[in-house]
């Protein structure tokens, strides 16, 4: 599998961590490559975009909150971003929504919570049934576009 990845500066300490991690992927970095100051739009979008064109199977994108991350996930046509804050979270954004991208708060998640979450969130199927119907709603408003 072919997951892209991606920080600022405030999620690269997490990056690096996770990155080590998952060594049983394939995994594209698409920055940032210091903790140097950096605007997270320039390498979510990149992360994201390549997840949305299928070039990577799926995402993870770390800033301070995930929510940069997040709006700028979810520009991307066919990408469902989560911001998962526990391992809860991340299991019912696989079940329920699908996510393909998994956002996490750089600043307020330590290495350890990540990789549980990591390990729930690519361990989850997608269950599939009435949220099929909301899925094809997200896909035909995404279509007005
Ligand atoms: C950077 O200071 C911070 O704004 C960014 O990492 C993120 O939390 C934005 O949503």
């Amino acid at each position: 599998m072919k997951i892209a990845l991606a920080s600022d500066h405030a999620g690269y300490q997490l990056k690096e961590g996770l990155k080590s991690y998952l060594s049983n992927f394939d995994v594209i970095d698409f920055g940032t490559d210091s903790p140097q100051s950096m605007d997270y739009p320039d390498t979510g979008f990149a992360a994201a975009e390549a997840v949305g064109k299928g070039e990577c199977d799926k995402g993870i994108l770390i800033c301070g909150t995930g929510i940069g991350m997040s709006i700028v996930a979810n520009k991307v046509i066919g990408v469902r971003a989560a911001l998962c804050t526990s391992v809860t979270i991340a299991k019912l954004s696989r079940e329920h929504n699908d996510a393909n991208v998994l956002i996490l708060p750089g600043r307020f998640m330590k290495i350890d919570e990540a990789k549980k979450i990591v390990d729930t969130w690519f361990s989850t199927e997608f269950d599939g049934g009435r949220h099929i119907r909301r899925l094809n709603k997200i896909k035909k408003y995404e279509d007005r576009r």
